[in-house]
This record gives structure tokens, sequence and C-alpha cells, in this order.
């Protein structure tokens, strides 16, 4: 979603900005602003299309001296992505300036009182509304502009996060939140503001991240107030340490940092399981769980609640906590459950998974289950991120940042948390034996060293890649635990290469999607030794009788499946329930490869967000 990046201090505004912006076009954009104030003038430069667009932009028409400014990268919701409607923009008076994430609900209502007050529009966005409501409570109620953006959000439905200041008092930038994240890194005599850390991290390891419902006045000489919106009480700003650091955001040489992430998967699982998973002593430590395991014991069900890819992970995790800790669980779109006037309550467990922590669906999802009296836990990666935060106990999944929009290592960290959790359930109630409970812990510990065995199938998986890279659709199958691996599949290949894709439990191929089955038609058939191997091998024999292309992802030394399949991808054996950390490495590599030989956009595909805040 939208990216914000400012900065107020002695050095130059430009470069870091800039800098900014490309740390952040992961979260998907489709245009880029930059506002500066030069000493003299307030210079403002917008376009659609990329942050590289808008510095050949910038270099015509604004001076790049100044040491206050903001920058946006627009994801866009209200109005269509043109250099109008992109951000910054400029209150009637010209002298304010704001960058908006998120929506104003309100803002036509708004919007149309201010017409009748004379205040005009260029931009469909209600970003431009929100400025002039700012400019017009300034100069109605006399106030100063950190009062001013208070009030005027007070009359504001929606969610935002937004970067204000005004060219007439050059020494301050207002910021507020609520439901969009947002976080000021300190620096000495110089502040940074961002949607979220990485802008700033080559100058500065100290941050303060707002809360929902804050706002920080950022002074250049005087520091930061941050205060509450609705009341102007004082909040202490608390200063955090990163732990994050500058290679964990770079692409380290790799071409893409999808690439980087589906390869950083060995190390990102063991940092998972590090600490947690206690082989000798046959433990699994987990302190959110610990100290909750009643909650845990005693619920009727779990109701897992997520989105995407981290929704994938929810139902591979329904099949491991029904058959290691035989706990009822329900999965559930975040999206849909939050409308649905679910039947919950305290008896029920709510396990919201997310990577970003800032998926807006899920956050509301939790914000229900909590008024419902249900007890939440979070798995989710960014630490502390909203979700983190609002969820009454959590574990995170510790993968390290994930830049690339299609999630990998989140997918696989994810799955290793929520196995970690049913293991320690199961032992707690006895429904998994001592050996059995040993037996995880082991091959949990090899499945590092067997998704880098997994890896090496890549150059293989590229001349997959090259035969099919032109197909029109393709159908995933997989039984069992590799059902939503399959689901998973279709999900990675659609949004990177934006080939249609559909994944199905294989069984249920007979219903349905057989009818599409041609000599055109690649099926990628989940086909491991455990979990109704000799049901989905009967499943290729009728997909090869109507002349489908199959490529069978088995275990290392299948012979069976090799003779049907037009292709097979190898992967090492393990326990069927941990079966999926495995087998979705190629279908991984198999859409980057796709992707690539297509010449899309990996890392940043089109319309698609790496955060999505907006319903
Ligand atoms: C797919 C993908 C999305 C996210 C979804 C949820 O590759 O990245 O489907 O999984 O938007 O995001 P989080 O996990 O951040 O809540």
């Amino acid at each position: 979603m939208c990216g914000i990046v400012g900065y107020i201090g002695t050095r130059e505004a430009y470069p870091i900005i800039i800098e900014g912006l490309k740390r952040l076009e992961y979260r998907g954009y489709d245009s880029a602003g930059i506002a500066i104030f030069d000493g003299t003038d307030l210079k403002v430069s917008k376009t659609k299309g990329k942050v590289s667009d808008l510095e050949e932009r910038a270099e015509k028409e604004i001076t790049k001296h100044g040491n206050i400014g903001i920058g946006h990268t627009r994801w866009a919701t209200h109005g269509v992505p043109n250099d109008v409607n992109s951000h910054p923009h400029l209150s009637n008076s010209g002298d304010l300036v704001i960058i908006h994430n998120g929506i104003i609900e309100n803002y036509e209502s708004l919007k149309q009182e201010l017409i009748s007050r004379g205040y005009t529009f260029k931009s469909d966005t209600d970003t431009e509304v929100l400025i002039n409501l700012i400019e017009d409570v300034k100069i109605q109620e006399n106030v100063k502009l950190g009062q001013a953006v208070q009030i005027a959000l007070n009359q504001v439905i929606g969610a935002y996060a937004i970067a204000v200041f005004d060219k007439t008092k050059p020494e301050e930038i207002v910021i507020a939140r609520l439901g969009s994240p947002l976080a000021v890194g300190v620096g000495e005599n110089e502040f940074f503001i961002a949607s979220d850390a990485s802008p700033f991290l080559e100058y500065t390891k100290n941050a303060i991240y707002l809360e929902d419902e804050e706002m920080a006045i950022i002074r250049f000489h005087k520091g930061i107030k941050v205060r509450k919106i609705k009341d102007d009480s004082i909040v202490p700003a608390y200063v955090q340490e990163l732990q994050m650091n500058l290679e964990q955001i770079e692409k380290g040489g790799y071409d893409h940092f999808m690439l980087k992430e589906i390869h950083e998967q060995p190390k990102a699982i063991t940092d998972t399981y590090r600490g947690r998973l206690l082989r000798n002593e046959a433990i699994i430590k987990m302190a959110g769980v610990e100290d909750n395991m009643k909650k845990f014991l005693n619920a009727n069900r779990i109701i897992i609640v997520a989105c995407g890819t981290s929704w994938h992970a929810g139902l591979v995790a329904e099949y491991i906590f029904e058959e290691l800790a035989r706990i009822p669980v329900e999965v559930e779109y975040a999206s849909e459950f939050r409308y649905r006037n679910p039947i919950i309550g305290e008896n029920d467990v709510v396990i919201a998974i997310s990577q970003s922590g800032e998926t807006a669906d899920t956050l509301a999802a939790i914000k229900l289950a909590k008024s419902k009296g249900a007890f939440v836990f979070g798995v989710c990666n960014v630490v502390g991120s909203s979700i983190a935060r609002e969820t009454h106990a959590g574990a995170y999944t510790h993968a390290g940042p994930e830049i690339g929009v299609a999630s990998t290592k989140a997918f696989t960290t994810q799955i290793t948390v929520l196995t970690l959790i049913a293991l320690r359930l199961a032992r707690a109630k006895g429904t998994i034996s001592s050996s059995g409970f040993r037996q995880h812990l082991l091959e949990l510990e090899l499945i590092p060293k067997k998704v880098e065995e997994a890896l090496e199938s890549d150059a293989h998986i590229k001349m997959i890649a090259d035969v099919y890279k032109n197909s029109r659709n393709c159908l995933y199958l997989g039984r069992g635990f590799n059902f939503p691996v399959a689901l998973e599949g279709a999900l990675k290949l659609k949004e990177i290469s934006y080939i249609h894709a559909e994944g199905y439990p294989a069984a249920e191929m007979k219903h349905g999607p057989i009818a599409l089955i041609d000599e055109n038609m690649p099926i990628i058939v989940i086909a491991t030794k455990k979990g109704h191997y000799e049901k989905v091998v009967s499943n290729i024999q009728e997909i090869k009788s109507r002349k489908g292309k199959i490529i069978g992802i088995v275990t290392k030394g299948d012979t069976q499946v090799r003779e049907l399949a037009d292709h097979i991808i190898e992967v090492p054996d393990t326990l069927e329930s941990l079966s999926p950390l495995l087998t979705t490495i190629p279908l991984q590599l198999l859409s980057y490869h796709i992707a690539v030989l297509l010449d899309k956009n990996v890392d940043q595909p089109r319309n698609l967000a790496k955060s999505v805040t907006v319903e």
C-alpha cells in the first residue's frame, strides 16, 4: 500500500526521501511524489509511475535543496492513478502540504461542505479534502498547525497515516496515525518519518512507533511531542532500538528479493524454531503459549483468521492442529469473518496470522473477536506491528524482513510456528506419544537441510518453467496437508506471472476442473509418498488419459509418478505433516522462473501491495 517518507534536520532532504521511497517500493504503488521546502518556497513534483519516473521529472521541475520534505508512493483508492491524484497535495492557499495513506470515508460530505465555503479541488482524492479541511480549521479557529490537524482529524471517519507541514513554518512536521503504520527515526538533530523503518535504517536505529489515534509534532530543534488525537493528552514517546540491519533489506547479490527470500528459507525456518525447539530436552518452549496454556487447553475450538498466503498457512495449520492436538479448527478469511456476526465466545481461541501485522481485515477480525470475549493469539513477522500489539499474546515468526510482494519465507515460517504450537499443545493434551513427539522434533530440525536440498532443483525447475511459460491456465492439485500448498502454488503463479491458476484438492478434480484438461493444460500435482499417494497416482492417470501435461512434485526416489508424469521435481522425504515445508519450495521457484522468463516485475507485481492496510 502507499508509502510515506519525511525528513526534517540538517541534511539535504531530497536524496533521503527518494532513497526512502525506493525502499518502500515493495509495498506496491502506482505513482510517486515529493515536496521540498527550499528555503524560500515549496517545490512539489509528482507523477504516475515509479520512483525512477519521479526522479526524472523532479530533475526538471524542482530544486533539490532543502532540509525539510515529504515524499509518497501512492496505491490508488480514490481516483485513478495519474499525476494529479498523486501525493503530495497542497491546500488551496498553497501553504500546507500533505501525504496520506488510508481512506477518509466521509470525504464526500466534507468536500461538499468545503466547496460551499469556496474551496476548489484539483484531484479526485480524499487526501486533498483532508488538507483543505486542515487549512479551513487553521484559519477559522486561528490555531497552529498541530491543533488544526487534531481538530480536523476528529471530524474524519476512516483510516490514515499522514505527514503535513506548512511552508510558512518550515521547522515542524505534524504526523498522525489511525489504522496505518507510521514510524519516526530519531537522529542527532534530525528526524525521519516513514511507513516502516527501512527508509531510515542507515541513519538511525532509534525509532518511535506511533500507536493508533496518536499524533506527533516534530520540531527541528525542539524534538518530538506525541499526543492523543482525541483529547490532546500527552503520551510519552517511547524510543526503541531497532534490531534490523541494512543487509536484511537489500538484495544481497540476488536478482530479486523474492529469489533471495526463497533461498533464505533454511535460515528463516531455523530462526523460527531456535530457542523454542529443544530437542535434547524433548520440549518446546513458547512463552506466549505457556502463559496461556489453560486458554488453549480449554478451547472449544481454534478459529484461524488471515488473508492470502497467511490464510493458506492457516489451512495447513488446520490439518496439523487436528492431527496432532485433536483440537477442532476453523479457518476463516478475515474479510468474511469481520462482517459475518460470527458465533464466538470466551471459550474460543482465535489465531490471527499475518506477515506484515498490518492487514486491515485481519486487524478488524481481531478486534471483533476480542469484543466477543475470545482469546486472540497472533502469529506475525513484523515485530511491533499493529496486529502484534492488538493480540493478547503471540509468537513471532522471526523470518526477517520480507520485501518481495509475493510471500515465500513468511509462509514456511508461519507453518513452522504453527507446527510448534500444535506439538506443544499435543504434548500437554497427551494426544501425541512421547516417541511421536521426539520424532517430530527431530524431523523439524532436519527441515532446513532438506529445504536446501529442495532448492538444488532450481536449474531443473527453470527448464520446466521455460516449457510452460506461455500457458494461459494452470491447475495445482494436492491432498490433505498438501491441498493448501496447491492453493498457495496457484496464488504464487497468478500474482507474479498473471497466468490464471487454480488450486484444488486432487479428489475434487472430477467434480469440475477435469473438464478443463487437454493437451494445453499444465497440471502440477503434489504426489509425495505419504498421504493418499495411491489415490493421487490414480488422479494423475486420469489426467494423463486426457492428455494433460503433468508436473509431479514427488518424494525423492519415486518411480511410479516418474513413469506417468511429463516432468517430476523431487523433494526429500519427511513426515507427512511437515511435507508442506518442502513441497512449497519447487512451486515458489516455478512461479518465480515463469515470471522472470515473461519479463514481469517479480518483486512488485501490478496492482498488488505488500501490506494491505485498507479493506
Ligand atoms: C501473497 C501475499 C498476500 C498476503 C496477504 C496477507 O503472496 O503476500 O496474499 O499473504 O495480503 O498479508 P499479511 O500476511 O501481511 O497479513
